[in-house]
């Protein structure tokens, strides 16, 4: 799945988003594209920007769709997560975490099948703490703790592996892992042999004056 051409539509979700409010589809980075390893630094100050930033991401991660989205996948390497596992427009109630922390992990572990919007079409079983404690700075730069259980303690966990540039597929065996990454090497052979030859077509009759 190639990059998503940017548009820009009108938003009309309901709070905490202003309606009308100008949003941005943000292009999705994927595998294997190595900016995804990168480390993403901590926001020191929450400001206009980062609000823009928090809503175009909150708007990309609902247009995918997907349940959680960290700022590193849209090529910005800054420790911010949107994340709604609401499963309809009624049920959304977005999750702004800026600078989060898991402060406690439960023992006790869970499954869920997991998938990423960074490894489209790749779906694998993994088994994670099945409660967590988390910190984090909220949209208004308040500092708040919340525990998180089932679904959305894995969502956090996979998105919070995205700061640290890890991936859910990191957490697979390594077979899995390097058949996932043979994968992707090699639909991006594809693409990119595929764009030289268009390329050379387009060449071939700009010469030929047609
Ligand atoms: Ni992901």
């Amino acid at each position: 799945t190639g990059p998503i051409s940017c548009t820009i539509n009108v938003c009309a979700f309901g709070a905490p988003l202003t309606v009308g409010k100008i949003m941005a589809l943000l292009p999705i980075v994927t595998l294997p594209d190595p900016s995804l390893r990168k480390i993403s630094q901590p926001v020191d100050q929450i400001d206009a920007e980062i609000h823009r930033l928090l809503d175009d991401m909150l708007e990309t991660m609902y247009a995918a769709p997907g349940i959680g989205l960290a700022a590193i996948q849209v090529a910005v390497p800054k420790r911010i997560v949107v994340i709604d596992i609401g499963k309809t427009e009624e049920e959304r109630s977005p999750l702004f975490l800026i600078n989060p922390e898991i402060t406690w992990a439960s023992e006790e572990l869970s499954l869920y099948q997991e998938g990423c919007l960074s490894v489209p079409d790749y779906y694998e079983d993994v088994k994670r703490p099945a409660t967590v404690q988390v910190r984090h700075l909220n949209r208004e730069g308040q500092l708040v703790e919340f525990k998180a259980e089932g679904l959305l303690a894995t969502v956090v966990q996979h998105e919070l592996d995205h700061l640290e540039g890890g991936l859910f597929i990191d957490h697979l065996s390594r077979l899995k892992r390097d058949r996932v990454m043979k994968k992707f090497n090699k639909a991006a052979r594809i693409d990119e042999i595929i764009t030289q030859r268009r390329r050379e077509i387009e060449h071939q009759s700009e010469e030929a004056g047609v």
